[in-house]
């Protein structure tokens, strides 16, 4: 059940949540952010009472702050290596103070993956190889970082147990581990919903 207190036209459009944002992080959301759409479907797919969803490299919060808000009974949580993004992304949930969100400032290869049930996966690592979609020169990137990153994260999802659900957004299939069942694709088939077998 939505929380009423909360005002729910923020999720309607685009433009009505990157207002949430300053002008130089809104001209990046066509490219970078996930549409309010798109999370909500998502945040449809991911959401289990008293799970935890992570977001694998959160930027501004927009599929955590829109998922959360849909799914008060889900925990999300997004790690982001960006300070600037990170910190947006915490000033937009205080706007809308949604206790089911957390977000953490950091690099994915930190972080303890335990305590995360499910994962959303916006093809975050794409910078690495293709230097016109970077976002800012604030980090480092490389063939090597997105190898890394890329084997990073497959191994962590191969090791969760059956019935893990992820989701992907304009991500390669070659990035999800092979006991992934493809279940759901929709958006010309770049949003892919998958649950371990
Ligand atoms: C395409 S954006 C998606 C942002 C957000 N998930 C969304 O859907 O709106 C990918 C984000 O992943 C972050 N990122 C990439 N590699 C990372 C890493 N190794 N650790 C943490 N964050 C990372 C980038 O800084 C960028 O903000």
């Amino acid at each position: 059940m939505l929380n009423e207190l909360l005002n729910p036209t923020l999720f309607r459009h685009d433009t009505a949540f990157d207002d949430l944002y300053p002008e130089h992080i809104q001209e990046l959301s066509q490219m970078h952010w996930t549409p309010v759409d798109i999370a909500k479907k998502a945040g449809d797919f991911l959401s289990i009472p008293n799970n935890s969803v992570l977001d694998i490299g959160s930027g501004v919060g927009k599929f955590c702050i829109t998922a959360g808000f849909f799914h008060p009974e889900t925990f999300f949580c997004g790690i982001e290596q960006r300070e600037e993004l990170y910190t947006f992304a915490e000033i937009a949930k205080a706007e809308i103070e949604l206790p089911n969100v957390n977000f953490i400032h950091g690099n994915l290869t930190e972080l303890d993956f335990k305590n995360y049930d499910h994962f959303y996966f916006y093809n975050p690592f794409y910078e690495n190889i293709e230097p016109d979609s970077r976002i800012d020169y604030t980090v480092r990137t490389s063939f090597e970082l997105y190898n890394l990153y890329s084997r990073f994260v497959f191994q962590m999802l191969e090791e969760k147990p059956p019935e893990t659900r992820l989701v992907t957004f304009h991500a390669p299939e070659t990035q999800v581990p092979p006991g992934y069942q493809l279940v759901n694709n929709s958006y010309s088939r770049v949003l892919k919903m998958w649950i371990k077998k």
